[in-house]
């Protein structure tokens, strides 16, 4: 297995080019399956995740063909419509074939997904909305099986604010006999992303971004060419990692918008940033101070931007609290953290962490994506060499990273 070894100490300057978002191409890439044309989408990140369904869909009997960052998939022939556990355990964003199989073929069996490092992952909402449409559905043997001649629409009001929750439901309502409302509907910029290519495909959905998504179903969907917003999480780990190193960087092909709340916390933190139309310039004080931090449902605080924060809270100067209200064991990464000097004290869902003049060098072990992420950010400040393993949960969802972050003049090396 790959690890990263990273000698810290390095100021990041320069600039570098942010890609096209994973919590988007994957909901979008599973779009195709709604449709008896081809589509085609740009700016998908080469991560391997995106690997991963591209090669669950073709299992499914999808054509595809990949070029770089461009894609077009057709679903004309649709042989199988199964996602299977061996494929499914690997990513569990698999769970949104869910919503286009049932609406386009009236059948699905795909895997439940399982937990992960962060939490249990359920996806009851997702269930429950299809059988609200009016679909069979059974759980069993580790699968969830839905039947449906046709979908109706229906009036859906989610316990809490689920994304890919939201994204199935918006995605099997497209095709349904009549309107379908979404209530207490995530409002991810990733949900607007994947609203706009589905409007692409000539779906017809009004209030993508906000707490109500009204979907007119339609009798069938049609080809078309979307390019995958960028992606704001790997911007603003980018933006942690060069703020904590006191170094000054441009990212670019980002849009801000889609950033305020972590943009705020890092000029909270002191430094300056600079926001451009697709560009993000960011300076950094020597030393940063403590940021208090409660993830939520956007636009509030993203949870999966908790983990870097934390890495940056290590070193800052005065003590802050953490506290992540999304997923009930998103905290792996601050045991890794104290293995490298830090001063955090766990509490439930609140980690106090009181920032430390320097971090020490040591091996430490990635748990899962955004955790791992907040090593390399530490590991970048810690004194000496840090050795990072189990880094595939990196590739997972940052593509390129090492070579990124060396672009920026940091002191990374991927070890076989
Ligand atoms: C999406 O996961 C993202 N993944 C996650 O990013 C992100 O952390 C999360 O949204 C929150 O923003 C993708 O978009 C592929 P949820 P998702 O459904 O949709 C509970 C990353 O690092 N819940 O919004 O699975 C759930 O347990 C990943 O890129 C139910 O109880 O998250 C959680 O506590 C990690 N029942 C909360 O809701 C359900 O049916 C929010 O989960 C669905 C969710």
């Amino acid at each position: 297995m790959d690890k990263l070894l990273i000698e810290g100490g390095q100021c990041l300057t320069g600039e570098i080019a942010v890609s096209g978002a994973k919590n988007a191409a994957l909901p979008i890439l599973c779009a195709a399956l709604l449709c008896a044309e081809p589509v085609t989408f740009t700016n998908v990140p080469q991560l391997k995740d995106v690997d991963t369904l591209l090669a669950l869909l073709a299992r499914m009997g999808v054509k595809i063909e990949r070029e770089g960052s461009t894609v077009t998939l057709d679903a004309a022939g649709l042989t199988d419509p199964v996602a299977p556990y061996e494929m499914v355990k690997t990513m569990r964003a698999s769970i949104l074939v869910l919503g286009p199989l049932a609406a386009r073929c009236g059948q699905a069996s795909v895997s439940l997904p399982g937990g992960c490092a962060i939490g249990a992952r359920p996806v009851d909402q997702h269930i429950k909305g299809l059988q609200a449409m009016g679909a069979a559905v059974d759980v069993e043997h580790g699968y969830v099986r839905v039947n449906a001649s046709r979908l109706k629409g229906a009036r859906l009001v989610t316990d809490m604010v689920t994304v890919t929750g939201t994204e199935n439901l918006m995605m099997a309502a497209c095709l349904a006999d009549g309107e379908t409302i979404i209530e207490n509907a995530a409002c991810e910029p990733e949900v607007v992303d994947l609203a706009n290519c589905l409007t692409a495909m000539g779906a017809k959905i009004s209030g993508a971004g906000s707490e109500m998504i009204r979907i007119e179903g339609v009798p069938r969907l049609h080809g078309a060419r979307h390019r995958i917003m960028p992606d704001r999480i790997e911007t603003g780990t980018y933006l942690c990692a060069a703020a904590v190193t006191g170094g000054q960087v441009r990212l670019i092909g980002t849009q801000a918008s889609s950033l305020d709340a972590v943009i705020g916390k890092l000029t909270e933190a002191g430094c300056v940033i600079r926001c451009d139309p697709d560009s993000i310039h960011l300076s950094a004080p020597r030393r940063l101070s403590a940021v208090n931090l409660r993830t939520a449902p956007y636009p509030a605080f993203p949870t999966d931007m908790q983990a870097q924060f934390m890495a940056l809270d290590c070193v800052a100067n005065g003590a802050a609290t953490i506290r992540e209200t999304i997923f009930e064991n998103r905290f792996m990464h601050a045991i890794e953290l104290q293995r490298l000097g830090a001063d955090i004290h766990i509490d439930g869902n609140t980690a106090m962490v009181r920032g430390v003049e320097r971090l020490q060098g040591a091996t430490v072990m990635a748990t899962d994506l955004r955790a791992s992420a907040s090593l390399v950010i530490a590991g970048l400040v810690a004194e000496g060499a840090t050795m990072i393993e189990r880094i595939y949960h990196l590739d997972r969802g940052y593509e390129c990273l090492d070579a990124k972050l060396a672009a920026l003049g940091a002191r990374v090396q991927r070890v076989k």
